[in-house]
């Protein structure tokens, strides 16, 4: 049996989250989430990487306690090296370096967005891993990816967002609605009791497996500033329809390049990741779709959808197997490419 430990360790936005796996299995996954970006209405990067380092120690010691492991039982450090935010992101590369001088432990250097895809091999009774190659719709506050899987280190992006992100579309309509940071997931709740069809917003034509979420902000925008002329408690009376139907267009948009994507691949095997992968109706059309299709289907757990250290640990695994190690000279990239 496999019992490589892995110590996890995620800081690209603002979640401090650290997690310890024995080969592919949770010991622990502890989640620091900074609630105090809600007043400002979306992540402040400087606090974000001031409460990054408030936290992370804390966290990692947390995380250790709960999974009942030495510090010297760990067998390499895995640590997102970007994309995020650079000042997030260089807490939790500073960190991961400075253990593994200490420990003299390998340094593994994690790319979050396969981390999210990963996560799909974190062990649990209940579920079947998808089998190489597969594809992978990867929607979260920053990025909105189709992704071709060839195997755990080898991904290729098929589509993305020309504009914004799904999950930037869920947040920006829920700041125009009044709701307060993170938006989306109060959305799903919301729209819950509401009907989707409502209202009809304008969906975007945009050629190939690409997507556009900017079109969608604007019409949002100008249609809530029209009817709210008309009568200035619009939005109040009908915040339950709206976030149905603005939820509704986000979903259809996504899986209209997800069938597409199917059709030009030929591959019937579908994940989904990242935060917006958590949304009810999104998890709930896509298994539907899929279905039909013939294309077996694999959503996260939801602890596995937002950001989380139990991701960063599994993508580690595959790297330390793969004997891939960083050295001190690993730097935090914003930007980083598959
Ligand atoms: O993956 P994630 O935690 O962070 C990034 O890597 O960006 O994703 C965060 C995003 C936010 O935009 C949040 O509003 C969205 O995921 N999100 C949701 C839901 N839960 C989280 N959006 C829609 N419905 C949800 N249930
Ligand atoms: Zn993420």
């Amino acid at each position: 049996m496999d019992t490589t430990i892995i110590l996890g360790i995620e800081s690209s936005c603002d979640d401090t989250s650290v997690a310890v796996l024995s080969g592919n299995k949770i010991l622990s996954n502890v989640v620091s989430s900074q609630l105090i970006h809600a007043k400002y209405g979306g992540v402040v990067p400087e606090i974000a990487s001031r409460k990054h380092q408030e936290y992370i120690w804390s966290t990692v010691q947390e995380a250790l306690i709960s999974a009942r492991v030495k510090l010297n039982q760990i067998d390499g450090i895995a640590v997102t090296k970007g994309p995020g935010l650079l000042g997030s992101l260089m807490v939790g590369v500073s960190f991961a370096k400075g253990l593994s001088l200490a420990t003299s432990k390998p340094l593994l250097g994690v790319h979050h967005m396969k981390a999210h895809i990963l996560a799909h091999f974190i062990k649990d009774a209940n579920k079947t891993f998808p089998s190489f190659p597969f594809l992978c719709l990867t929607v979260s506050g920053g990025h909105t990816q189709v992704v071709l899987v060839k195997n755990p280190l080898e991904m290729k992006v098929i589509g993305k967002s020309i504009d914004d992100a799904a999950g930037e579309a869920f947040d920006k309509a829920a700041k125009m609605l009044g709701l307060p940071y993170p938006g989306g997931p109060l959305i799903d709740k919301l729209a819950k009791f509401g009907d989707a069809q409502k209202f009809v917003f304008s969906k975007p034509k945009i050629p190939e497996l690409d997507y556009s979420f900017s079109g969608l902000k604007t019409s949002i925008l100008y249609q809530l500033s029209k009817w709210s002329k008309e009568n200035p408690n619009f939005i109040e009376e009908n915040l339950n329809d709206l976030c149905a139907s603005i939820q509704r267009t986000i979903v259809t948009i996504l899986m209209e390049k997800c069938i597409l994507a199917v059709k030009s691949t030929g591959i019937n095997q579908f994940a989904l990741a990242g935060g917006v992968s958590a949304n009810s109706e999104l998890r709930k059309t896509f298994i539907e779709l899929m279905h039909k299709l013939g294309v077996s289907t694999y959503v996260p757990k939801f602890e596995y959808c937002t950001d989380n250290g139990a991701m960063i640990a599994m993508a580690g695994k595959f790297l330390f197997d793969a004997e891939i190690f960083e050295n001190q000279q690993m730097s935090a990239q914003a930007r980083l490419n598959f």
